[in-house]
């Protein structure tokens, strides 16, 4: 193939991006996202404060306009996230208990809902993990009950039978972390105990604290050995140059190696598109050029 979405297809996988809404009207960015990808997250507009920002009153303008981008365009669609500590409007975070837990069902169930038959994969909980010592992040929705993680899949599962719902976090790369383990331990018991979880999002930001690991395909392994998929759902790698593009490129093998990691999204489409304030993380430059590390990623697609 010629272009990464065409590329990963022949390869039975997707490649995709984020997606901020108000950007489609820039001409240079539309053009590389119609070109190169096909599957979109929505970078912000999906999230809690943006969907219900006041309770019980949704709002799903920029969201739609993605989706609707993406449709119209032949690209599949990433929901991110239902549930996250992030991001919680500002009536949310002031709630807690029972009404907090009512509040986030009602919240799945109308977002889901609203896109019940749009959506190839939902990031139904996002970092719900601490960093360190392989336990719980302390959150609001943490302490409505440590089942809240369960309660969630099954009711995005109820609202939208036909989206893979994954469990989505970073730092869960390398296979020594603690909270690597925990989140395994995690999927493995709701495997067991049949609640409905069908994918793991890793996020895969790399930087010199969380770097590339060596055994990042192993993690892989791991965890689609559990009956999962897996999917790297948020990449981008700082750095430049050719060391840059060699690790974006080991990423791309490690997900082809494993048969049921089915597919990556970059975390934007230009470095002046990325979440990180400095850097130069992601594949395409300011102008929208191809930069080494875009090479490294289709080759690495079209090798073999
Ligand atoms: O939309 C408002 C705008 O109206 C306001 O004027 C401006 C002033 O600060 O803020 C704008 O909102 C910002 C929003 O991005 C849209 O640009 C928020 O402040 C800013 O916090 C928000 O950052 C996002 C961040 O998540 C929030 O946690 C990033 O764009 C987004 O890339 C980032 O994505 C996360 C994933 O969801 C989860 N994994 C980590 C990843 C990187 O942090």
């Amino acid at each position: 193939g010629t272009t990464l979405g065409a590329s990963a297809a022949e390869k039975g996988r997707y490649f995709g991006t984020a997606v901020a809404a108000y950007k489609l009207s820039d001409a240079t960015y539309v053009g590389i996202l119609n070109r190169e990808f096909n599957m979109v997250t929505p970078e912000n507009e999906m999230k809690w404060d943006a969907t219900e920002p006041s309770q019980n009153q949704f709002n799903y303008t920029n969201a739609d306009r993605i989706v609707s981008h993406a449709q119209a365009n032949g690209m599949r669609v990433r929901g991110h996230a239902l549930a996250w500590h992030s991001q919680q409007p500002g009536w949310a975070q002031n709630l807690s208990g029972t009404a907090l837990r009512q509040a986030m069902v009602n919240h799945i169930t109308r977002v889901a809902t609203h896109y019940k038959g749009k959506i190839y994969a939902w990031d139904v909980v996002n970092e719900a993990f601490a960093d360190s010592g392989g336990v719980r992040r302390d959150s609001n929705l943490q302490r409505t009950g440590d089942d809240w993680i369960e309660v969630a899949f099954r009711t995005a599962r109820a609202a939208d039978p036909g989206a893979k719902l994954c469990y989505n976090d970073y730092n869960t790369d390398n296979w020594t972390w603690a909270k690597t383990q925990a989140v395994y331990n995690m999927v493995r018991d709701f495997k067991a105990r049949g609640v409905p979880i069908d994918c793991v999002g890793l996020q895969s930001h790399f930087n010199s604290g969380s770097p590339y690991p060596g055994n990042y395909r192993t993690t892989l392994e791991n965890f689609a050995a559990l009956g999962v998929d897996v999917q790297i759902t948020e990449l981008d790698i700082e750095g430049s140059g050719t060391t840059q593009a060699t690790t974006y490129g080991n990423v791309v093998k490690d997900c082809l190696a494993v048969s049921r990691c089915t597919g990556i999204t970059v975390w934007g489409i230009r470095d002046s598109d990325s979440w990180r304030a400095s850097g130069t993380p992601l594949l395409f430059d300011g102008n929208g050029n191809k930069k080494p590390a875009y090479t490294a990623v289709l080759d690495a697609l079209n090798a073999g």
